[in-house]
């Protein structure tokens, strides 16, 4: 990759306190973004604003209170926003049998009514500069089906595709590009956390790439779609060891 310089861009990544958006947020910062780094968990969210020298927000990308606090926040410290990475998620295992109406709308709002929140909170303010990247993490589920999530999880990552499509044809005229990434095993605590190291096994066993993709993979991703890829938007962009390949 050319090298990437995100100086003078001020970077939101939500979902920033572990995982692949630490890693984003990390990357980014290093390219040389000030980054803010949301994320419910505000401990570990402080820490890696530390280390970044970014601006840890604690905030619920499903809240609109939340959203526009996070907003205010940025404008304040840095008075911008070029860059928007929607990572923060949350999977579910439940299979619809047992998937209640609860459980169904807590996965849809954080998955997916997050990432129309956050969008829509820095859509003026990209569009006033004539300049923003917007980057949504969905999930190989998007384009298939999950390998650990139920159909809630599944169903937000789709639709995580269907929104980046329609937003990037709407504001493709205003400099704005969004773009989807489609990650399949990626070696976080979210597969941690609900995958056994043997099942994990059994899944590496069948792709064709038989590994965990890393966090900062993902992260290299992010940087070529917020700085050399300005010809690219609306795409969905698989990133799974050759798992799915559609
Ligand atoms: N790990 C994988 O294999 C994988 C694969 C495909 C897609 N994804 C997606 O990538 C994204 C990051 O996943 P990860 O593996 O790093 O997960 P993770 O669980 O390790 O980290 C997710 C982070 O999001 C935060 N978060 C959760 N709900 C939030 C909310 N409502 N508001 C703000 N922050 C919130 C959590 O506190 C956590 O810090 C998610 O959208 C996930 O669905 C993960």
């Amino acid at each position: 990759m050319p090298s990437v310089d995100l100086n003078n861009k001020v970077a939101i990544v939500t979902g920033a306190a572990q995982g692949m958006g630490r890693a984003i947020a990390e990357m980014l910062s290093a390219k040389g973004a000030q980054v803010a780094v949301v994320d419910t968990d505000e401990n570990k969210a402080i820490s890696v604003a530390e280390r970044i020298k970014g601006v840890a927000i604690t905030a619920d990308v499903s809240k609109s209170e939340d959203v526009n606090n996070m907003i205010k926040i940025v404008m304040e410290r840095f008075g911008n926003v070029d860059i928007l990475v929607n990572n923060a998620g949350i999977v579910r295992t439940s299979r619809i049998e047992n998937i209640d109406y609860d459980e169904w709308k807590l996965v849809l709002d954080v998955n997916l009514n997050g990432v129309f929140l956050c969008t829509k909170a820095v859509l003026g303010i990209m569009n006033a500069q004539q300049f923003g990247r917007i980057v949504n993490i969905s999930s190989s589920a998007g384009r298939s089906v999950s390998t650990l999530g139920g159909a809630h999880y599944t169903t937000s990552k789709a639709g995580v595709l269907g929104f980046t499509r329609a937003v990037a044809k709407e504001v493709a005229p205003f400099g704005i590009t969004v773009n989807a990434i489609c990650p399949g095993l990626i070696d976080t605590e979210m597969v941690h956390q609900h995958c056994s190291p043997e099942q994990t096994q059994a899944y590496l066993n069948s792709f064709p790439i038989p590994r965990l993709g890393t966090p900062e993979e993902v992260a290299q991703l992010v940087c070529f779609l917020v700085s050399e890829a300005a010809y690219i938007t609306g795409a969905s962009i698989d990133i799974n060891g050759g798992d799915l390949m559609i």
